[in-house]
């Protein structure tokens, strides 16, 4: 072929030149890290880096470009929203049938502009179109500085004449870059929640996924961890932790490209979700919330429980209540004066308030078991003759607060609800219905059902002041999803399950500009719903059905990476063969709760009980609001260790278990080296929690340095003999 070299040397110079001045660098930055994004040659919008922070902001110009899986643009892999049914060989992020029926989008970089909320928080929005079609993309990075997490949403605008349907629509598409990368990702199923799995990933799409429609986290949650370059470590390397602020179903999606780089893209699960977009219509998505930490998990989880605490969970840097709890007590076999002896017992043991679980409502269809009355939110007279005012007055007679349990998003068949109002139910009419626990899901996509919902929160609270708690409960999952009023609106039934999690989200809000301070449980026949959207409206949530301690510690050291202690309710139960002592210990390291028969405890029992409760009170500041440390994993050792210190580092506590029989050894064979303590400090150990006349085997006098005690260490003693110890640290 004949070539013009003259031309070609030219047109070589001349490219990267304009290229270089039309190209803009957008550099998202908190505390340690920088996100930067450049735009390339043809205006598509790139990640050229997210890791450790530059130094020299200038030096941004430096980094290369290329992530391109081949020769030509198709084959660019770090797309900052990647567009479907044009140039890309890769996952979408968004995917569009236009107003015409065309399935391609194109999205070019147009401008960027940042806002500062305050000293902490800034707001980075980016405007993207499509070139040929009026679409908007608006991508949206709120940083959290000094805690070093980003939030990250889309907007899509439609500025076409006619709908658009949305197929995906992601919150965010990451692209990180390191030679290897490990997912850990959790599933279960009810009270088996939050079992972790850690694997290097490999090329190909993982995904996470739920299609439950709502307490959508029952086999696996929006939560996850990534490790760069080698496996998660507590202390070092670089890992990225994650969770999706979205209550139903989800879709994260890590896709290994071509240069073995990942993509990674979270949001809406986009199944039998084709959402229709009209005229001038915006679809804001929810948010992928991520901290990236070059030191480990343990610093990634203090960062996102200091965002999560100081700007996300409701009343998250205040206090909460002890609560005695009748579910396990009672079951629904109570009545009014066992209720009040029961307040009684709550006293006693020296907690905050009472909590009266399920079984109190419902007259035609009583609820007297999990088969009927759900949606009838009227004191059963028959139990209650005198009703819950009476009941919350009886309590405050005894000095303790009165909270109460609601279910209020399910329906029972048997029940007036159903009866009166069949259309306000999810089913298909012209299919069998299928239950879960008895139970189906009303159609939160009706703003009338919306109005009943919040109403039978609203007459509670206009009806009883006082009420001080709620429990919010979600036990069932939606089957045959559909909704007669989204048909008799003549709208597509795809809108479902997004409509649906907007209604619930949309009552939460009104409940909380009417109520913005009641604390509120999030709960879901265990750990079926927790995300950092739906924590927005509660104060805590609830982590699993599984109260056996044992299991416990598992399941709370797992939550503990993405969620701080303030918001994980831990309730002392009869479950399992672990003495007292065991099971209050392991509830001590989150918010805790009671839910066992009072009158059943020894004179010791009940003793040692209502001294733990003051220990904790006591503790509270470290425990809620301190810094966390996972000392030792239960997973590589005999034994778990965990500590909390208090911000001003003057007080600490620190939880250590046996948690493995196989070996008659001492479990904790060497001193634990502790962390977060001021270096500076003296400090002085004691054991506490100790039962009946046990008497600790530790030293309470001695005075170590904080220096000492994050060099060499101390040993809890922990065996089968001392299964559970706890130590308060206090500077001297
Ligand atoms: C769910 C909750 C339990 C209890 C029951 C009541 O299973 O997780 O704590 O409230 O419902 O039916």
């Amino acid at each position: 072929m004949k070539r013009k070299p003259l031309l070609w040397i030219l047109c070589l110079w001349v490219a990267p030149q304009l290229y270089a001045q039309q190209a803009t660098i957008v550099q998202i930055e908190t505390k340690s890290n920088s996100l930067i994004l450049k735009s390339d040659e043809n205006k598509r919008l790139r990640t050229i880096y997210f890791g450790k922070k530059l130094q020299n902001k200038e030096e941004a110009k430096w980094i290369p470009t290329p992530s391109k899986s081949t020769d030509d643009n198709s084959g660019i892999c770090n797309a900052v929203y990647t567009p479907s049914g044009s140039w890309s060989m890769f996952e979408p992020a968004i995917s569009i049938t236009h107003a015409d029926g065309n399935i391609s989008t194109e999205l070019l970089f147009q401008s960027v502009q940042e806002q500062k909320e305050s000293e902490n928080v800034s707001l980075t929005t980016i405007l993207l179109k499509d070139p040929v079609y009026q679409t908007e993309v608006k991508l949206f990075y709120k940083t959290y500085i000094q805690e070093d997490v980003i939030e990250q949403w889309t907007e899509i605008k439609n500025l076409e004449k006619g709908t658009i349907t949305l197929q995906k629509y992601a919150s965010a598409n990451l692209y990180l870059n390191a030679e290897k990368f490990y997912l850990t990702n959790y599933y279960g199923n009810w009270a088996q929640e939050m079992r972790p799995k850690e694997m290097e990933l490999t090329g190909g799409i993982k995904v996470l996924d739920s299609k439950l429609g709502t307490r959508t986290n029952l086999f696996e949650p929006p939560t996850f961890t990534i490790a760069l370059n080698k496996a998660s470590a507590e202390d070092e390397g670089e890992v990225l932790l994650g969770n999706l602020g979205w209550s139903g179903n989800f879709k994260i999606e890590f896709e290994l490209d071509p240069l073995h780089n990942l993509r990674l893209i979270a949001g809406i699960n986009p199944h039998a979700s084709a959402y229709p977009l009209a005229s001038n219509a915006s679809f804001k998505t929810p948010s992928l919330i991520y901290t990236l930490s070059q030191h480990g998990k343990g610093l990634a989880s203090r960062n996102f429980h200091n965002w999560a605490r100081k700007y996300r969970i409701l009343d998250g840097t205040g206090d909460r209540l002890t609560l005695l709890n009748n579910w396990e007590a009672t079951y629904f076999d109570f009545d009014q004066s066992k209720l009040t002896n029961l307040f009684k017992d709550g006293k006693k043991l020296g907690v905050d308030m009472f909590l009266l679980d399920d079984g109190w409502f419902a007259n035609k269809y009583p609820r007297n078991g999990d088969n009927a009355g759900l949606g009838d939110w009227e004191e059963n007279r028959k139990k209650l003759p005198d009703g819950l005012g009476y009941l919350i007055k009886e309590a405050q007679n005894t000095g303790i607060k009165f909270g109460i349990w609601l279910e209020p998003e399910m329906v029972n068949p048997k029940s007036e609800l159903y009866e009166k109002h069949p259309d306000w139910v999810v089913k298909q009419v012209q299919r069998p219905e299928h239950y879960f626990r008895n139970q189906l899901v009303l159609d939160l996509a009706n703003p009338k059902v919306q109005d009943y919902v919040f109403g039978v929160v609203d007459n509670l609270f206009t009806k009883n002041p006082a009420l001080a708690f709620i429990k919010w409960d979600c036990n069932a999952v939606i089957f045959n999803a559909n909704s007669a009023f989204l048909q008799s609106q003549g709208q597509s039934q795809s809108k479902f399950y997004v409509d649906y999690i907007r209604g619930l989200y949309s009552v939460l809000e009104r409940i909380r500009a009417k109520y913005p301070k009641v604390p509120m449980m999030l709960c879901s026949g265990g750990g079926g719903r927790v995300d950092y959207e739906a924590l927005k409206y509660f104060t805590e949530f609830w982590p699993s059905d599984n109260t056996e301690p044992l299991e416990r510690i598992f399941i709370q050291w797992n939550y503990s990476y993405y969620f701080p202690a303030i918001a994980t309710c831990n309730h002392v139960t009869d479950w399992g063969k672990q003495p007292l002592k065991f099971r209050i210990d392991v509830a001590m390291m989150g918010k805790m709760g009671f839910d066992i028969v009072v009158e059943h405890l020894k004179a010791e029992e009940l003793q040692f009980a209502q001294t733990a409760i003051q220990n904790y009170n006591k503790l509270k500041p470290a425990i809620l609001q301190g810094d966390q440390y996972r000392l030792v994993d239960p997973y590589t050792h005999d034994f778990a260790s965990l500590m909390y210190v208090s911000t001003d580092k003057n007080q600490a506590v620190m939880f250590n278990y046996f948690v493995s029989n196989r070996y008659e050894s001492t479990a904790s064979p060497k001193p634990v080296v502790l962390k977060g303590l001021d270096p500076n400090k003296k400090y002085r150990i004691q054991e506490i929690n100790l039962f009946g006349n046990q008497k600790s085997s530790l030293n309470s006098n001695a005075e170590y340095s904080g220096s000492y005690l994050m060099t060499v260490g101390y040993n809890p003693e922990v065996n089968s003999g001392r299964s559970s110890v706890i130590l308060e640290i206090g500077a001297i």
